[in-house]
């Protein structure tokens, strides 16, 4: 069986392809519950397939089983016939049903052989829904009957088998269940949810997604059993979650209750056509109050199905575009309870700090939660390292600067010390030299700070009112240049890296740092985050500077010369990297004696490597024989200006 490939990612939340006997499901995905009785399902299985794009289901084996003639025709035509679709299809296993009745007739044997027989794609193991009230004792008891269980469900399936994630409100708990489904299961699925989920208790599951979260094997996709209205898509899929499912949006319509990604809203108080889904378009929800039941409930189903794959949408594209935080904030800023259980995630940012990217496209101020987030707090975290002795400034007396200070601020202290000068910014202080960096360096927000300081950085930076400007804004650019050195790398390469005198280019419009050159090459290249990324000139000397194993990720012999003909490094490659780099981070890729290859950029957190079989591990950015990188801005002004005292 080909195994879970992670495309994408914006911290836990990926991209990905889980591929199964019916077809790949592109995660993330939401698995629209199907009515084992195709009378009784309200929109038809087909039409959820091919007008609604959602390309994989679930059922319950459980409520089959239970009837003896839908069993029978299950048995006889197999599952995806009897539900006329033709998809990935995955089965629960009744776990429910004990949770809302108090008990299943089925053993747990049962009804997995059950699931095989009618060809699930996807079997889940009878688990004991351990209720969120339940006591240590009972969770315990319902999380080690579950592992039991999954242990002989594993002995008797070969296919893709669901092991559920219980524990209560337990930590411990929970932790202990998710290394027991990742040892046991293909697919890791969170139950014991729904009441949290029905009664908004957001704190409470973001404190027990978190406490799985470490036991998730991340080479697993992740499912989270009756999730299924938009306002929890953005949230969940922040910890990981790569598969939902549910039937809420049948649910939901049976009590006129319209889903948005803001909430739910009574249709009878809406009067304006404010959706314009599939189902709107043939009745507007304004229109729909006056319609008969059944066809009420039909269409409301429609909607609110839409409703989700479209929210969906806008979740993978959130992660594409590295704007998930900002997702997840909005839609929490449009309900309470979900804005403390957004809180609850943002204390334990800690936790998504290793798989955090080194940076983003920009950084969009959407929440009061915004200056908590993962990337945030690994910046400040880093800044205090760096200003704590590892920094070349640290011994400096600080100014910080704010847009109301700048006209008033002194050239130099009173006793002529050198100054470390920082911007006030909706973060704390931050020093100039760092403005160009994310997230501060790709700030959107409202007027906070001022990020032109950047610009007047030179200006401010006046330690010798006697001095040339010009010579002025040399000096800055070699602090500014050493500082980056210094925060990429560390301080004493920082100061190898110094000696090579790299001469540094400026964007001639917006004055950022774009390259670092030496005798007409180019040895690093600025991104936009404000990061220097090395060419294979700069990657050299890196190699050069670098203590091993720092800035750099090993490859398998057999991938050796794929990897320095510059060609992409798979996960099943490369079984480590340094713990000192993040996804998107440039690396060294080097063989077993530490050879330098090429350069990459990674897709994987140092933690998943190793794990992931299939995918890509790292992108090449530069090899031995790549092209030199192109030059985007036509004769930039470079600074430092030629020295006007060498030359008199
Ligand atoms: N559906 C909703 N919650 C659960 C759960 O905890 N386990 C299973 N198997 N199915 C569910
Ligand atoms: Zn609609």
């Amino acid at each position: 069986m080909r195994e879970f490939e992670l495309l994408e990612r914006d911290g836990f939340a990926r991209l990905g392809r889980f591929p199964t006997p019916h077809g790949t499901i592109e995660t993330p995905a939401l698995l629209p519950v199907l009515h084992p009785d195709p009378k009784r399902q309200v929109i038809p299985a087909r039409e959820i397939r091919d007008r609604f794009g959602l390309r994989a289901a679930i059922t319950s084996s459980y409520i089959l089983w239970r009837s003896p003639e839908l069993r029978a025709r299950a048995e006889t035509e197999g599952l995806h016939r009897l539900l006329d679709f033709e998809g990935p299809l995955m089965t629960d296993s009744g776990a429910f049903q004990q949770h809302a009745y108090g008990s299943v007739e089925a053993g747990p044997e049962e009804i997995l052989d059950f699931q095989e027989r009618i060809g699930s794609d996807i079997a889940t193991v009878l688990d004991i829904f351990v209720e969120p009230g339940a006591s240590p004792e009972a969770a315990q008891r319902g999380v080690e009957e579950t592992a039991e269980r999954a242990r002989r469900a594993r002995e008797r399936r070969k296919g893709l088998l669901a092991v559920p994630v219980q524990g209560g409100a337990f930590p411990e708990l929970r932790y202990r269940s998710a290394q027991v489904a990742s040892e046991l299961g293909d697919l890791l699925a969170i139950g014991g949810v729904v009441p949290l989920l029905e009664q908004y208790r957001f704190p409470e599951l973001a404190q027990l997604l978190l406490a799985a979260r470490p036991a998730l094997a991340p080479q697993r996709p992740v499912h989270l059993f009756g999730a299924g209205h938009p306002v929890v898509f953005a949230f969940a899929a922040l910890f990981g979650v790569d598969l939902f499912d549910s039937s809420s949006y049948h649910k939901f319509a049976r009590r006129d209750a319209v889903m948005l990604p803001e909430g739910t809203v009574a249709l009878a108080s809406i009067r304006e056509p404010i959706c314009d889904c599939l189902a709107c378009q043939e009745v507007p929800l304004p229109e729909l109050r006056e319609r008969p039941p059944e066809e009420r409930e039909r269409q409301l189903a429609r909607h609110n199905l839409a409703a989700c794959a479209k929210e969906l949408s806008r979740v993978r594209q959130a992660i594409r575009d590295g704007t998930l935080w900002e997702l997840a904030e909005r839609r929490a800023s449009g309900h309470p309870a979900l804005y403390q259980g957004l809180k609850a995630a943002v204390r334990g940012a800690r936790w998504f700090v290793p798989v955090e990217p080194d940076s983003r496209p920009s950084f969009r101020w959407s929440s009061p939660l915004s200056g908590l987030r993962p990337s945030v707090i690994r910046f400040l975290a880093r800044l205090a390292l760096w200003s704590a002795g590892k920094g070349p400034f640290h011994q400096f007396p600080r100014i910080t600067l704010t847009p109301g200070s700048l006209r008033s601020v002194p050239s130099s202290d009173s006793v002529g010390a050198p100054l470390w000068w920082e911007a006030a910014t909706p973060i704390g202080p931050v020093p100039l030299e760092l403005l160009e960096v994310y997230p501060v360096g790709c700030w959107v927000g409202p007027e906070l700070f001022d990020p032109d300081l950047r610009r007047v950085a030179p200006d401010l930076v006046e330690e010798d009112p006697a001095e040339a400007p010009e010579l002025r804004v040399a000096r800055w650019t070699g602090r500014h240049v050493g500082a980056l050195y210094a925060w990429c790398y560390g301080a004493s390469a920082a100061a190898k890296l110094g000696e090579l005198h790299l001469q540094a280019i400026r964007s001639a419009r917006t004055g950022r740092l774009r390259r670092l050159d030496r005798e007409g090459h180019t040895w690093f290249v600025v991104g936009n985050d404000g990061i220097p990324y090395p060419t294979w000139a700069g990657a050299k000397e890196l190699h050069r500077t670098l203590p091993a194993p720092q800035g750099r990720v090993v490859v398998a012999s057999d991938a050796v010369p794929f990897v320095e003909a510059g060609r992409t490094l798979f996960a099943g490659f490369a079984a480590s990297a340094d713990w000192g780099l993040s996804p998107g981070s440039a690396a060294l890729l080097v063989d077993g004696e530490d050879r330098l290859l090429a350069v990459g950029r990674l897709r994987l957190a140092p933690p998943e490597f190793g794990r992931f079989r299939r995918g890509v591990a790292a992108e090449i950015l530069s090899h031995a024989r790549s092209p030199p990188p192109v030059v985007e801005e036509p004769s930039p002004a470079a600074w430092p200006p030629e020295n006007p005292a060498e030359g008199a």
